[in-house]
């Protein structure tokens, strides 16, 4: 079940996505704890990290306890992206530097010609990997999408180019650019990309359990499947579908004890690392995360949304769980 990143031997094939705003530090740890072979943080930008942001450089805050953990930058600009994944491969415990070639949010794609636009360039992605590769230590990988737009999926194409730069995992989220989030993950580029290239190839899109994982690993051929939405309020998606590609077992779901252990466990440790104020402004997301598919929950849930302390949190999640 276990696959090789480079050196980085990971102990299964299901890998935590990189979410901005989910995929931090205690979310990682938890990820890890419930079954996940290999976490993702969250992207930090390039310019961020060279200009010494505090913020920026706060994003790249972690522990030995969610390791193998592979760190994301996202940029444009060649220079800057190689002193950035400098920057990390000096100061950063992770195990391996993951550049963004996917994000299609304006502020990203567009502003910084960054994340997915940089599909609209393979002779720049080329010279990004292998500027990188040459500098580091670490193992690098890439994380795509199918192309820019249903006209120009170029996926197979990047991929060999990305691989030709010496990266050592490439991660294919199997939508265009243009289809946001929207539409369904196309496996048959993940499936192309991976009869193209030797590196392992992580395939991503649309897997919310075991039976999804096990159809986009045997459909593809991918060597690892990455969860995005469907970990959001569902660390336990991890060892469900470690539990299901093992022996085909449906584990059954969290009980709602479970479920008010970990809402505030999450919280606990949010508020650990970045204080009560921001902690709790985040999990007003996790927080109705975590009742999906509970009856009668939306008093909660809109409570949860509007919390503004921890006594607060706890009170409203006591109420309702008892
Ligand atoms: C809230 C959120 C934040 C995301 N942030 C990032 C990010 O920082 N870097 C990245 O490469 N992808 C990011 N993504 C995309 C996911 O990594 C993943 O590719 C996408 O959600 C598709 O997988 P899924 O169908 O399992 O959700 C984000 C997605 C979501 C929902």
């Amino acid at each position: 079940m276990s696959f090789k990143i480079g050196n980085l031997v990971i102990n299964n094939k299901i890998i935590l996505a990189p979410m901005a705003g989910v995929s931090n530090s205690p979310f990682r740890i938890l990820s890890r704890q419930y079954g996940a072979g290999l976490v993702f943080a969250e992207m930090v930008s390039d310019k961020g990290l060279i200009y010494q942001n505090e913020k920026t450089k706060r994003l790249l805050f972690m522990t030995d306890y969610e390791k193998p953990m592979a760190q994301q930058i996202f940029g444009s600009d060649l220079k800057t992206m190689v002193e950035a994944a400098l920057y990390i491969d000096k100061n950063s415990n992770c195990d391996i530097i993951d550049i963004n070639m996917g994000c299609p949010v304006p502020k990203v794609a567009i502003k910084a010609q960054a994340g997915a636009s940089l599909m609209k360039n393979p002779n720049l992605i080329y010279d990004i990997v292998s500027e990188i590769v040459k500098h580091v230590t670490k193992p690098v990988s890439v994380k795509i999408r199918s192309g820019w737009d249903h006209s120009s999926v170029n996926a197979v194409e990047v991929a060999k180019r990305i691989e030709a730069a010496g990266a050592q995992a490439i991660t294919v989220h199997a939508r265009t650019r243009s289809q946001g989030y929207g539409g369904l993950a196309d496996l048959d580029v993940i499936k192309a990309v991976k009869e193209a290239v030797k590196i392992p190839v992580i395939g991503n899109g649309d897997v919310i359990d075991g039976p999804s994982a096990k159809r986009m690993l045997e459909y593809t051929g991918c060597d690892a499947v990455m969860i995005g939405r469907g970990a959001l309020g569902n660390p336990w998606i991890f060892r469900e579908i470690d539990q299901y590609l093992k022996d085909g077992t449906i584990l059954e779901r969290p009980s709602h004890d479970e479920i008010k252990e970990m809402m505030i466990r999450h919280m606990e440790s949010l508020v650990e690392l970045k204080g009560e104020h921001t902690a709790i402004l985040e999990m007003r997301s996790h927080g109705p995360w975590y009742l999906k598919g509970i009856d009668h929950a939306s008093t909660l849930r809109k409570q949860l949304s509007q919390a503004k302390t921890k006594e607060e949190f706890i009170q409203f999640i006591e109420q309702f769980f008892g």
